[in-house]
């Protein structure tokens, strides 16, 4: 059951797309209606709260603050208050099992019982909110309603499940082309590569810097020709030079932000001074929308939008500020950037002014509808669009990946964390930057971190620039890194078929083990392994050094190794087991019961892959499979055939 409470003057976020009732009285929480909007309750001593989607930390939120106020900080530390995407949505588990989800793109504090003292507060600022309440059997029960009120996933096409490589700092088509060729010589499959800022003039959006990429639209047509899809960076802000079309006509139409005065704003960001797209405004987001025909005309079919928290450097009221030293591990606090946000307005449908602060946490998501529609005109098959900023709802237009991370430990295990929280928010299409964005990766890291992303829908090594190369030919036995990222080829008749039964019964992809194993208090408190569509348990080795791990059956289960060549399944009993992975090897785990549908054969690209030909891995007997042609923009689920497994 699931009702709204009204409180204040909401603005309209666009994140919910049911119909759902106000609901009378306010159920679960007490209420301080002053402001801040103070929203208490009380948890029971063995509740547990899963949710809020983008956040540091581990699956169970308990024990800890988080702010929802996007914001681009590169120093992914525990304490770090807030990331890129705000997802205000928790499920309290335990003496009593409901969800709450505190629809507002202002600030939101939430206080999840650090004294201990079981008590959670949430704080929203001004205007005001609905918040949804949603009463179910179990956790993952309400997750699913609340998966029914937001409107289904974003559904990329089938080459956007393939291997991806990126790196800040490709300099021209050539150099592109000699990480393609590469990877295509020592057999490590790959399906796209994504052009950084220096594919654009000046980094300017809309543009193609012509001596580094002289004949784009000829040379996308001949990496499609060898299986590969480019992919390019589009950033929020819009460079101030007068003669640029896009520019001429935002200013002349008025679509941009404007400060106090009501000019223009300027920001800094990687083009120099920049003014930011009114993404609030519908009109502005079909404009910005249709300016993706520039790339969609270069035959280009994957996009990847940044900045858009947004982002910015200094503005024309604060220079720029020194960013914080690594080594001291001090986090950008948002509170130091608070009057950037305060300095820009929007104006929304009706005429009103209101600054970017109150209305703050919509603008990314805002952006990838506007490039989603935009692209959903434009052309006639799936693309494939993530985003670096998010707020619910924008789950519907494009994926999202979690940012700049860093060649850790630390932030693979955090991967791992935001899978299923981002799940449990509607992002199903998500993944992290493999091997980490900022710092260098050693060779152990990277392999372990790629046995994580064979089973993330975005698979992507992206790095910074100034870091070690972080391609897997770079590294000492690239074959052993050709056999996990091979895995993920053989695995795609199952996970392009889970991703796409999930997303179109509204439904999570990765779950945390509690949800799949309702009433095993070991299942419900495990951070460290998941589940993987409705037959795949993973647990990854997650720390330097280790020669394997403890891995924790709720039920009888096949052990699947993976050796680069061949499965080799065996039978393994409930209970916890200690197992040896080598670095060249992945294990996973498949369900009592179910089955896995693995390409008897793996492939250079998703092109040459046939998803219908496999081979059926585990104990069950039947198994639904999703098939298309990974490009029709009709998907439902009678294009599911079943499979029988021979006696
Ligand atoms: C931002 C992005 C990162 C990108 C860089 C340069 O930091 O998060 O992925 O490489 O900008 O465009």
């Amino acid at each position: 059951m699931i009702t709204r409470y009204t409180c204040g003057t909401p603005v309209e976020t666009y994140a919910v797309t049911a119909d759902v009732p106000e609901g009378g009285a306010l159920q679960h929480f007490s209420l301080d209606s002053r402001e801040p909007f103070t929203f208490s309750c009380r948890l029971g001593a063995d509740d547990l709260i899963f949710g809020l989607g983008e956040t540091m930390r581990g699956i169970n939120k308990r024990g800890f603050r988080y702010l929802s106020f996007n914001y681009d900080d590169p120093y992914h530390k525990d304490e770090m208050p807030s990331m890129y995407g705000s997802h205000n949505f928790f499920v309290v588990d335990g003496d009593r099992t409901f969800g709450a989800f505190f629809d507002t793109p202002a600030r939101v504090a939430f206080d999840m019982d650090s004294a201990g003292d079981g008590t959670i507060t949430v704080s929203c600022e001004a205007p005001g909110l609905c918040l949804y309440l949603i009463d179910g059997t179990d956790a993952y029960n309400v997750v699913k309603q609340f998966l029914g009120i937001i409107g289904p996933s974003f559904l990329p096409p089938l080459w956007a499940f393939g291997y991806g490589q990126s790196r800040w700092g490709y300099k021209s088509d050539k150099e592109i082309r000699r990480v393609a060729d590469k990877h295509r010589a020592l057999g490590i499959p790959l399906d796209y590569l994504c052009m950084d800022i220096d594919y654009m003039d000046r980094y300017i959006d809309f543009t193609v810097n012509g001596h580094r990429f002289p004949a784009m639209t000829q040379y996308v047509e001949d990496m499609k020709t060898k299986g590969l899809h480019l992919v390019p960076i589009v950033d929020a802000g819009i460079k101030i030079e007068p003669g640029n079309p896009v520019y001429d006509e935002g200013i002349q139409k008025g679509y941009f932000c404007t400060n106090r005065e009501g000019e223009n704003f300027q920001a800094e960001v990687w083009p120099g001074m920049t003014h930011f797209p009114d993404f609030l405004r519908a009109e502005v987001r079909e404009w910005f929308g249709e300016q993706y025909k520039f790339y969609t005309d270069l035959g280009l079919d994957g996009f990847w939008n940044d900045m858009n928290e947004p982002a910015i450097f200094s503005t024309e009221y604060r220079a720029k500020t020194a960013k914080p030293d690594a080594e001291r591990g001090d986090p950008v606090q948002p509170e130091r950037h608070i009057a950037d946000f305060k300095d820009f307005f929007h104006r929304l449908e009706d005429g009103t002014r209101v600054s970017n602060y109150e209305v703050h946490n919509i603008y990314g998501g805002l952006m990838t509808r506007a490039s989603g529609e935009g692209l959903d005109r434009l052309l006639d098959r799936r693309y494939l669009l993530f985003s670096r900023s998010s707020y619910i709802g924008a789950h519907r237009y494009g994926g999202i990946w979690t940012g700049d991370n860093a060649s850790t430990w630390h932030m693979l295990r955090q991967n791992v964390y935001h899978m299923p929280s981002l799940n449990m928010c509607g992002f199903l299409f998500s993944g992290a930057d493999t091997g980490g964005f900022g710092g260098n990766a050693g060779r152990e890291l990277l392999l372990r971190w790629l046995a994580v992303s064979v089973f993330t829908p975005l698979m992507r090594n992206h790095s910074a620039l100034g870091t070690r190369r972080q391609e897997c030919y770079r590294y000492q036995n690239p074959e052993d890194f050709k056999a996990v990222i091979s895995l993920r080829y053989r695995l795609l008749p199952y996970l392009y078929s889970e991703f796409m039964k999930a997303a179109l019964r509204q439904d999570m992809f990765i779950l945390p083990m509690a949800f799949g194993f309702l009433g095993d208090e070991t299942a419900r408190r495990i951070e460290d392994q998941l589940l993987v569509g409705e037959s795949i348990m993973i647990a990854p080795v997650l720390e330097k050094g280790a020669l394997g791990r403890k891995v924790y059956l709720p039920e009888p289960m096949t052990e699947v190794r993976w050796d680069g060549e061949e499965f080799r399944c065996t039978g393994a009993d409930a209970g916890t087991r200690e197992i040896t992975v080598p670095l060249n090897e992945v294990v996973f785990y498949i369900r009592k019961d179910c089955l896995v549908p693995v390409a008897k054969t793996t492939a250079a690209s998703t092109a040459e892959l046939d998803l219908s030909d496999v081979e059926l891995l585990g104990t069950g007997t039947t198994y639904r499979q999703y098939l298309d042609d990974g490009y029709t923009k009709d998907c439902s689920l009678e294009r599911c055939t079943v499979l029988q497994k021979e006696p």
